[in-house]
């Protein structure tokens, strides 16, 4: 399966162009669509939109005019191409289905990276981020049901399960701690590389989408939901970022853009199965190999460094999208308590009392929690919260519904509103229980 897009020959740069009426491409019709299509539209639009940033950073930092110039006609391609990937999702998809497929890409994308990752501590940092937007499907998924009547089940077929995460409440962290390890490119596996600038890329693109879409509702529940998911999803990008190598040059950077996208079109094109898709995607992976040998060109004539020598020998292994809920379970199970210090990840009952997360948590969470009043609401007038748990009950008995749970709690719960067994030495911070139906 080894493909190696250094060796192959793409489409030239002048024969990229395309009309208005090619670049409007059919959507897909939302009954039929595979959930994992409708994901990997989400992922290559998201790839696009960096690549059209990326590349217009690098052109506010250059002063050369020919390199300038070579990164204008290449953006254009790229801009280009995120219209005919973002087109294929149909007017009639609502924005909330869109949104509950945004949170299915982070959960089974971000599964992918973490199981195919070879450091350790990224592995965490994607297993740690993996647990709060598994939370986000869920709390869209009960806005969905209480303001439109209607069961995620058929967006994600079964094949995520839709049940709490780490309860997004206790998500809003200080600043500071959202600040990851960089990796060394050169020294790191190119697979970490590659699943660090795709996760960075999707998470971008879901905090882009909810500044953006968050306002056009015009019920308040749905505005504070969003826009407070929305500076989770902030979090997220400070925190998948900072484990990009910031040493690169802008060079270096734009080949590693570059060869991700070929990566990625090269993935997609292998595994979908529409086939008007499946050759749109096999046209981009065209256009980005010769966007690579450009890329590759100006890296020998102005850095004079051998861009082989820098980027991996070939592709082996493709990103699949595929259902990951066993193993999300079991993340879940041993990770649900985790909160981050710094770089690092800990308990948190291990936080003093007096640490920042507190202050942050009572701040923003003073006036109550929107993303827990979704779910108080749709348990109030559906008779019950939704849930979509298709391999039996949740696996930590704390995250239960309410009628399930025993009395048993989570460490947050515990730690954050004072509950037995939370903080033995004492002091507590002063956060008031969230509304009936909240996580305990
Ligand atoms: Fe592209
Ligand atoms: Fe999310
Ligand atoms: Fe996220
Ligand atoms: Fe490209």
């Amino acid at each position: 399966m080894a493909f190696n897009p250094l060796q192959e020959r793409g489409i030239p740069l002048d024969r990229q162009i395309r009309n208005w009426s090619e670049l409007n491409t059919t959507p897909y019709r939302k009954q039929d669509v595979h959930p994992y299509s409708r994901c990997r539209g989400i992922v290559m639009n998201g790839i696009e939109v960096e690549a059209v940033m990326f590349s217009h950073q690098m052109n506010r930092n250059t002063l050369d005019p020919e390199v300038k110039k070579a990164l204008a006609t290449v953006r254009r391609v790229e801009a280009q191409q995120q219209k005919a990937i973002n087109w294929l999702i149909p007017g009639d998809e609502s924005t909330l289905e869109v949104t509950i497929g945004y949170e299915q890409v982070a959960v089974d994308l971000t599964a992918w990276a973490a199981q195919h990752e070879p450091d350790p501590y990224l592995r965490q940092v994607y297993e740690f981020g993996l647990l709060e937007d598994f939370d986000h499907l869920y709390r869209y998924a009960n806005l969905y049901s209480l303001l439109q009547g209607k069961d995620a089940q058929w967006l994600v077929d079964g094949l995520t399960e839709i049940m709490p995460g780490r309860p997004t409440i206790f998500e809003h962290r200080d600043p500071a701690d959202e600040i990851r390890r960089p990796m060394t490119s050169l020294a790191a596996d190119p697979q970490s590389v590659l699943n660090a600038m795709t996760v960075t890329a999707a998470e971008q693109q879901t905090m882009n989408f909810y500044m953006t879409i968050g306002n056009r509702f015009t019920e308040p529940l749905a505005r504070a939901t969003y826009l407070e998911i929305g500076l989770i999803e902030e979090q997220h990008v400070t925190q998948y970022e900072s484990i990009l190598d910031p040493t690169c040059t802008w060079l270096e950077n734009l080949l590693f853009h570059e060869y991700n996208e070929c990566w990625l079109y090269y993935s997609f094109m292998e595994t979908e199965p529409d086939p008007k898709v499946r050759a749109l995607y096999e046209l981009h992976l065209n256009m980005e190999i010769e966007h690579l040998r450009i890329a590759c060109e100006m890296m020998r004539q102005i850095e004079k460094r051998d861009p082989e020598a820098i980027l991996p020998k070939s592709i082996d292994r493709v990103m699949t999208f595929q259902e990951n809920k066993a193993w999300v379970r079991q993340i879940l199970a041993d990770q649900v308590d985790l909160t981050a210090k710094g770089s690092q990840f800990i308990n948190i009952a291990e936080l003093p009392v007096d640490d920042a997360y507190y202050a942050y948590q009572a701040r923003v969470n003073e006036g109550g929690c929107p993303t827990e009043q979704v779910i108080a609401e749709t348990a109030s007038a559906k008779g019950d919260e939704y849930r979509l748990e298709t391999e039996g009950e949740h696996p930590v008995p704390g995250l239960r519904r309410p009628d399930a749970r025993k009395g048993a709690s989570t460490e947050y719960a515990r730690c954050l509103f004072n509950e037995p067994g939370g903080f033995p030495h004492g002091a507590s911070p002063t956060l008031q229980q969230p509304p009936a139906g909240g996580p305990s």
